[in-house]
């Protein structure tokens, strides 16, 4: 049916279209963690650099949270906005304190740890641990506001749990991974902020704003 065909068209494109990131390389959910840290608040291109450096001074969970904190802050410098890196250190000492050094896979405890906020814990458990798991920032927002014509104002907290709750419905079970990076990859390369490339948009059949015509109105998003 529809909803299959919007996975497959999604996930497909995907797979032979993402960009080759440092974090794709593997699904060690340290890597992936990190990785979405540093995507937060600081664009794809200026954290590559930066991730590569972190990841070989501290290619382990173990190795991270035996850093000190000179080390740590001299790893994140130029990135700005240190209380993640210092959120980050202590989530990892709990990691390897509570849990033996494996990054726990229930969004319960992994929403405990310090800096994991919603997003970040449906990154790691659906692109680490293969869960069905939403994880909505503003880029999927936007995204999912133009396939499913959503007009919730997406500067208001509230509306990200509405798009969660569409992702819910919406995930392939079986490449949780692959679904979550396609909405944030398709957000990145495609539809984009203004002027989407609708026309490259692998599912555009399945957009609601395309055949309207609305994609230049949506999201709603009224000015902070
Ligand atoms: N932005 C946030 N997470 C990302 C990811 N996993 N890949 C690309 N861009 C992202």
């Amino acid at each position: 049916n529809n909803i299959e065909q919007f996975r497959e068209d999604l996930v497909n494109w995907f797979i032979e279209e993402q960009r080759e990131l440092p974090w794709r390389l593997n699904k060690d959910p340290y890597r992936v963690w990190v990785s979405e840290i540093m995507l937060q608040q600081t664009r794809v291109d200026t954290v590559i650099p930066y991730y590569e450096r972190f990841m070989e001074w501290f290619p382990t969970i173990e190795d991270f949270a035996e850093a000190d904190e000179e080390r740590i802050l001299k790893a994140w410098e130029g990135l700005g906005y240190y209380s993640r890196v210092r959120n980050l250190h202590s989530a990892v000492k709990e990691v390897k304190e509570s849990y033996g050094g494996v990054v726990p896979n229930t969004p319960e405890e992994i929403s405990r740890l310090k800096g994991v906020g919603p997003y970040t814990a449906g990154a790691i458990l659906s692109i680490a641990y293969g869960l069905p798991e939403p994880a909505v920032d503003g880029n999927v927002m936007r995204v999912l506001s133009r396939i499913l014509e959503i007009y919730d104002d997406i500067a208001k907290p509230a509306t990200r749990k509405i798009f969660e709750q569409a992702v819910r419905e919406l995930i392939d079970h079986d490449h949780t991974s692959e679904f979550n990076q396609a909405l944030m990859e398709l957000g990145a390369l495609i539809c984009t902020p203004t002027k989407p490339s609708c026309l490259l948009c692998p599912v555009r059949e399945h957009c609601q704003a395309f055949e309207k015509g609305l994609q230049q109105e949506l999201p709603v998003k009224t000015k902070a």
